[in-house]
C-alpha cells in the first residue's frame, strides 16, 4: 500500500504541472483530494488495517495528502499571478501614442456677441436689468401707449398663453416699465437684454424667438442729443472709430419723438452691395425720448423727468460682423457652424 501511496503522489504533482487554469486546477482538486479520490479513500479505511500497518500507512497517507495540498496552494498562486500579469498586459497603455484631441466647448455665437456689447455699455455706465420672458398685456403694450385694439399691435405678431392677459413677450420694452416702477423716483441708466417672440414666418433676418438688447435712460435733464451721442459712441465702441451713423425719423408708440440708426456698411464701405442691398447703410436700432405717457406708467412725472429708450436686434448686429447670412444658424444647433466661433 505503500507502494500505491507513493504513485498515487507522484501521479498526482505530474497531473498538477499539466494544469493550466483555475478551472482545471479544480477538476484536480476533486480527481485528487476530493471525498472519492483514492487517497481519501486509503486514509478513510485506515481503521480496516492491522495494528501492524496502520501507523506507517497513516503517516504516509498524511504527508501524500500535506504535499498534494501544499504543491495545489503554490499552483493556485502561481496560476494567480500569471492570470493577473496577462490582464495587466493586455490593459496595458501605451505612452508613447500621441493623445486624442478633446474638443473644447466654447461660447455660442449669439452669447459672444451679446457679451461685447454688455461689456460696452458698461464702460458707457449701463447697469444690467433682467426683465421676465412672461408678460402681461398691460406691460407689453397698454403701460407702453397701445391701447387694446390700438392698430399698433399689429406691428408685433404676439404668442398668447392659455391665460387670458398673459402672452410672451414681443419685445424687450415692457422691462422699461418694470425697471421704472422699481426704481422711481432715482434717475436710471439700464440695458435690458433678453429673449422675445414673435408669431413670424422665419426668413434670413426673422426668427420667432431672438434676443433683444433695450436701453433705457431716466433723469432730470437727458435730452434727444444724449440719446444720439450714445448710440454713435455704442457703434463706434463695437465697430471702430472710423465708422460712421446717421438717424432718421422713425415711429413708435411708446417714443416720442421716434428715430431709427444705420450704420454705414463696413462690407463695402458705404459703396453699396448685397449685404446693405445697394444702399452704404445698414439699419441696427430704434429708439427715441420716452413718451410722456410711459414715464407717467412707471411713476415719473414727465414735467419734471424725461428719458431716451431704444431697442436693437444682438443677433442682426453679430450677423454684421461676422458676415453671417441667416439668423437661423443661431438656433439650428449645426456644430459645422458652432465651430467656426
Ligand atoms: C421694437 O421691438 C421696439 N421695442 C424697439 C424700441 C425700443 C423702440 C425702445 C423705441 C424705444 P422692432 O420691432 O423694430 O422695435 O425691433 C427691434 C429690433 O429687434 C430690430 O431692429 C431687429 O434687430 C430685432 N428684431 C425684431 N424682430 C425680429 C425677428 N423676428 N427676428 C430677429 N430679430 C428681430
Amino acid at each position: 500500500m505503500l507502494d500505491q501511496l507513493n504513485a498515487i503522489e507522484k501521479d498526482a504533482l505530474a497531473g498538477l504541472n499539466a494544469a493550466a487554469d483555475s478551472a482545471a486546477l479544480e477538476v484536480w482538486r476533486i480527481q485528487h483530494l476530493g471525498r472519492n479520490s483514492a487517497l481519501m479513500t486509503i486514509l478513510g479505511d485506515l481503521g480496516k488495517l492491522s495494528k501492524e500497518e496502520r501507523p506507517a500507512i497513516g503517516k504516509r497517507g498524511n504527508e501524500v495528502k500535506k504535499a498534494l495540498e501544499d504543491a495545489l496552494a503554490a499552483k493556485a498562486e502561481a496560476l494567480r499571478r500569471a492570470e493577473m500579469e496577462r490582464a495587466l498586459t493586455a490593459g496595458a497603455v501605451d505612452v508613447t501614442l500621441p493623445g486624442r484631441p478633446i474638443a473644447r466647448g466654447r461660447l455660442h455665437p449669439a452669447t459672444q456677441g451679446l457679451r461685447k456689447m454688455y461689456a460696452v455699455f458698461a464702460e458707457m455706465g449701463f447697469q444690467v436689468y433682467r426683465s421676465r420672458e412672461v408678460e402681461t398685456d398691460d406691460y407689453n403694450f397698454t403701460y407702453l401707449n397701445i391701447p387694446p385694439h390700438h392698430p399698433a399691435r399689429d406691428m408685433w405678431d404676439t404668442f398668447h398663453t392659455l391665460t387670458p392677459g398673459v402672452i410672451l413677450r414681443t419685445h424687450t420694452s415692457p422691462g422699461q416699465i418694470r425697471a421704472m416702477r422699481e426704481y422711481c423716483p432715482e434717475p436710471i441708466r439700464v440695458i435690458l437684454p433678453g429673449m422675445c417672440y414673435r408669431y413670424e414666418q422665419p426668413d434670413a433676418r426673422h426668427e420667432i424667438q431672438f434676443y433683444q438688447i433695450e436701453g433705457l435712460a431716466v433723469g432730470k435733464h437727458i435730452t434727444f442729443s444724449d440719446l444720439k451721442g450714445t448710440l454713435s459712441d455704442f457703434a463706434r465702441r463695437l465697430f471702430g472709430q472710423k465708422v460712421r451713423t446717421r438717424f432718421y425719423a422713425d415711429h413708435f408708440p411708446f417714443t416720442e419723438p421716434s428715430a431709427g440708426m444705420d450704420i454705414e456698411c463696413f462690407l463695402c464701405g458705404g459703396r453699396g452691395c448685397r449685404v446693405c442691398s445697394g444702399t452704404g447703410w445698414l439699419e441696427i436700432l430704434g429708439g427715441g425720448m420716452v413718451h410722456p405717457a410711459v414715464l407717467r406708467n412707471g411713476g415719473y412725472d414727465p414735467r419734471v423727468y424725461s428719458g431716451f429708450a431704444f431697442g436693437m436686434g444682438p443677433q442682426r448686429i453679430t450677423m454684421l460682423m461676422h458676415r453671417i447670412e441667416d439668423i437661423r444658424h443661431f438656433l439650428a444647433n449645426d456644430l459645422r457652424f458652432l465651430e467656426q466661433f
